[in-house]
């Protein structure tokens, strides 16, 4: 024991010695340390020395709201080797994807993200390179250093459902649910850190709803990417301070589109296609780092419904028309892809655009009846000229034979008329 702000643990008694020390720790709550026990040998040798683990192990909270630095010392036992690589090997719990993360390094520190409300748990080995080890790495006895934060503030009072989403890449929300047990005229404050702030700072612009702080407004140039950005929202009440959560989160997973607002839609009577296109969502999103859904509807004539959905990268695609359909309706939506972030939430979906079968179909129809009727029309006029010819044809003969009479009957008449009468009938 160095110090009261020091706590020493050992695997088998941190619990006893955690007991002892909560007092000591609540004094020093923004510089948490840990040394590893002294006494605490490895059964490990090379070159006629015991391998022990990194002694005087530290953990230290410098405030940044989970992101602690560790500190360690090169054990006595190797202090004299000569030519020799000393390495560590660090392991540690990833409490936000449950799993250890092991490093191994020539250093005597490291930092890491922790969950400050959940154990803190590092186990340390030290690995020897010497000409006396035959050029092999031998591998000491791990140690483990684990430690507990104290839990304080009122039970029942750490506020739920904490959310954040990165609007367009414009402005992020970050919005809480109050805890069940909220000691009443409550007051939330919400701090924050990233990689480039010397000291965590307050909320820039509170939500507000019904005179109770909900949420927090990140604007953009207060936001940093690609870099771990921690949270805590604590407070005070009149019964008490309220149990403080904490989060730690990368913004560029958080990104959530704005609705796609230009949607067109073609159909293309020959290819029988119809055509889809949009344009990216406004906002600061880069239009490379979108992908898209498209969610098409089909009410077939039978009355059932089709539903597909096909993601895209781009910004286009066609679709076959359904010979059956009645009716089709497309709405598209965005999210930051692969390429620009791990994860991300969905746009909402832009408005419907639909086609019905009349405007889509009937074109179809008018065609073949457009060809049934010009083939009807030729055939009709074709056959009122061949009436008409063999109607000619049937005149003429007709007219032929009248002459023969007329001429026959002319005749007759000069025969037995008187001449006087004659004039009226040449
Ligand atoms: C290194 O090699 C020598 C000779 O081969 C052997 O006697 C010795 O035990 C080896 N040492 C280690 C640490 O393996
Ligand atoms: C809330 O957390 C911040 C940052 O760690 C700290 O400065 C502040 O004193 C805390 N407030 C309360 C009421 O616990």
């Amino acid at each position: 024991m160095r110090s009261g702000a020091f706590i020493t643990q050992q695997r088998k008694q941190k619990n006893m010695l955690l007991l002892n020390k909560i007092s000591a720790w609540i004094s020093a709550s923004t510089l948490l340390l840990l040394t590893q026990h002294p006494v605490c040998t490895s059964a490990v040798t090379a070159c006629g020395v015991f391998v022990d683990p990194p002694a005087n192990i530290e953990i230290k909270d410098p405030g940044l709201l989970g992101q602690l630095s560790i500190h360690w010392t090169r054990p006595d036992s190797i202090q004299n080797l000569k030519d020799c690589t000393v390495r560590y090997q660090l392991r540690y719990y990833d409490t936000y994807e449950e799993r250890w993360r092991s490093i191994r390094t020539l250093k005597l520190n490291f930092a890491a993200q922790f969950d400050l409300e959940k154990p803190v748990k590092v186990r340390m080995f030290t690995l020897l390179k010497c000409p006396c080890t035959n050029g092999t790495e031998v591998q000491g006895e791990e140690t483990e250093s684990v430690y507990t934060p104290e839990l304080t503030g009122v039970e029942g009072s750490r506020i739920r459902e904490f959310h954040c989403v990165f609007y367009g890449n414009e402005y992020m929300d970050c919005t809480w649910e109050s805890g069940p047990a909220q000691p009443l005229n409550s007051q939330h404050h919400l701090y924050y850190w990233h990689s480039e702030m010397d000291e965590t700072k307050e909320c820039p612009e509170y939500i507000v709803i019904s005179g109770v702080r909900r949420g927090c407004r990140f604007p953009r140039k207060s936001l940093k990417e690609f870099s771990t950005f921690n949270v805590c929202v604590n407070g005070s009440s009149p019964a008490g301070n309220l149990r403080t959560a904490f989060f730690s989160l990368e913004v560029q997973n958080h990104v959530k589109p704005a609705a796609v607002s230009y949607l067109r839609l073609r159909v293309s009577e020959m290819e029988r296609l119809v055509k889809l296109d949009w344009a990216p969502p406004n906002g600061m999103v880069p239009e490379h780092c979108l992908e898209y859904e498209v969610e098409s509807n089909t009410t077939m004539a039978d009355g059932t419904d089709h539903q597909q959905r096909k993601g895209l990268e781009n910004t286009s695609i066609d679709f076959l028309k359904e010979g059956e359909s009645k009716k089709s309706c497309f709405r598209v939506r965005s999210k930051v892809n692969m390429y620009c972030a791990d994860a991300g939430f969905w746009s909402d979906w832009s408005h419907i655009k639909c086609i019905a079968s009349q405007e889509t179909y009937v074109p179809a129809w008018d065609h073949l009846i457009l060809v049934g009727l010009l083939v009807i029309a030729i055939v009709f006029i074709l056959i009122i000229c061949l009436s008409l010819w063999i109607l000619r044809k049937i005149c003429m003969k007709k007219t032929s034979k009248k002459g023969v009479l007329y001429t026959l009957y002319k005749q007759k008449l000069h025969e037995n008329m008187p001449t006087i009468l004659s004039p009226i009938f040449q």
